[in-house]
């Protein structure tokens, strides 16, 4: 009896002190994804890409991916999943959950693989070493690159992995997909992805998407990729 008033006083503490429901007591909090900063300001990639398409981008598109992926867990066991956990098992899911988790997860790594141009640094050391041994040269892997994501019709992305045997391949997904997802037939770790969504260039290339992709080049933050590749 003394054990149950005194489980029933602590109980009444919690709920008192925290204002939680009970089914949230019973499960551990989660915090809600959240839109990421950027790592430069708007303006620092011109004149590859403008500032205005970096605002409407980051905080209109992005915020809405990272909005719509929290409504769409909420109250699931999705909620307490990390987001790369989910995109592996994303194939369990509605696809509010596949576009939303994808947008997020593509473009919190979108941003951290571009670089103010005056930052550029070439690919150096075992990655430029890889992508030689695999395409030839670096060359001639920017232009299977830029072939892949002008080739994607519509929406998607365009991406650098390294595939589970260790060697580098070129691949393309629709939509918001991308090579975590067990829903997807290329599957691997990203090292660089390029949104071709128009969103990302409409503004100041209109439909000249491969303009777009040569000015990717030029902002490229390699040193970022390389260290995804040492991992
Ligand atoms: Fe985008």
């Amino acid at each position: 009896m003394l054990r149950f008033a005194l489980a029933l006083s602590l109980l009444t503490g919690l709920i008192s002190t925290y204002p939680a429901t009970a089914a949230e007591i019973k499960q551990p909090a989660t915090a809600a994804h959240t839109l990421p900063a950027l790592p430069y300001a708007y303006e620092a990639l011109n004149p590859a890409i403008d500032t205005e398409t970096m605002q409407i981008h980051h905080q209109k598109h992005h915020q809405a991916y990272v909005n719509n992926l929290n409504q769409a867990i909420a109250g699931t066991h999705a909620a307490h999943l990390s987001l790369e956990a989910l995109l592996a098992e994303v194939s369990k899911w509605p696809d509010a959950v596949r576009n939303n988790a994808g947008g997020h997860w593509n473009h919190s790594f979108f941003w951290q693989s571009l670089t103010p141009p005056a930052s550029y640094k070439a690919p150096q050391g075992e990655l430029k070493a890889a992508i030689e041994k695999q395409f030839g040269s670096l060359e001639k892997f920017q232009q299977q690159f830029d072939a892949a994501g002008l080739k994607r019709f519509g929406s998607g992305w365009v991406w650098l992995i390294r595939k589970n045997d260790g060697t580098l391949a070129i691949t393309s997904t629709p939509n918001q997909d991308n090579p975590l997802m067990d829903v997807v037939t290329e599957k691997g770790t990203p090292l660089l992805g390029c949104d071709l969504w128009e969103h990302a260039y409409y503004l100041r290339y209109q439909n000249r998407r491969g303009d777009y992709l040569k000015a990717f080049w030029q902002i490229v933050n390699w040193p970022q990729v390389e260290a995804r590749f040492a991992k």
